[in-house]
């Protein structure tokens, strides 16, 4: 009964012109990642002397875990007033970290520690097919520059201490222009492809 129920579903899907799309395919608007233990790794010396850029990426996507544990590093909260993983200028906060995925290009909330859903689509193709991109804006200026840059190096810390390969790119920083909407007055400055290596 629940098989005949099934096909007829199918055929019915297929007769509107619907193709069963596997979960992981559909986009989510809000992705709640897991709670960062912020502990282990490698020490901190021996994260310092693996970091290194590496260009080439398996397909394979990263854990949610590591997800998490990478952005965290990149912008999360590590304290109980809300401030974070990186410093920024009278503590304002002003960057906005962005993960394109192959389900869509999502806002980091450091707050809430989740993704929202910015622009659907995959778009990993318009960066280096890495299975993590990772968008840092922020006001076209000196401080915006200093945050973006503390970011990436915490999360490039963060993939020495996991043997993750990245590479930080200015190149294919506006890859997105006019599709991604931002906060007003920022820009994509560089973008961090991140994956197994290749
Ligand atoms: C702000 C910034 C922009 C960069 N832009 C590019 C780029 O457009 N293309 C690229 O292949 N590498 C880019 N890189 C990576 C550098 O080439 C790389 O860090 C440098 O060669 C030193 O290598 P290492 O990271 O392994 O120490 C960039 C790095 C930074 C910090």
């Amino acid at each position: 009964m629940f098989a005949a129920l099934l096909r007829a579903a199918f055929i019915l899907c297929l007769a509107l012109g619907w193709t069963m799309a596997a979960p992981e395919a559909m986009a989510q608007d809000t992705i709640q990642l897991p709670a960062v233990q912020a502990s282990g790794g490698k020490p901190l010396m021996d994260a310092l002397a693996a970091r290194h850029s590496e260009r080439s990426f398996k397909e394979d996507a990263l854990s949610e875990k590591q997800l998490s544990e990478l952005l965290w590093a990149a912008y999360g909260v590590n304290r109980e007033d809300g401030k974070r993983t990186v410093p920024t200028a009278r503590g304002r906060n002003e960057l906005a970290v962005y993960a394109v995925l192959k389900t869509g290009v999502y806002l980091y909330d450091p707050a809430k520690n989740a993704l929202t859903l910015a622009l659907a689509g995959d778009h990993t193709g318009d960066y280096a097919k890495s299975p993590l991109t990772v968008l840092y804006a922020a006001p076209d200026n000196v401080m915006g520059g200093m945050h973006v840059g503390s970011a990436y190096q915490g999360a490039g810390l963060y993939c020495a201490s996991e043997g993750l390969a990245n590479v930080v790119k200015s190149t294919g920083a506006d890859n997105l222009k006019g599709q991604l909407v931002l906060p007003e007055g920022f820009q994509v400055l560089v973008v961090q492809s991140v994956g197994l290596p290749g």
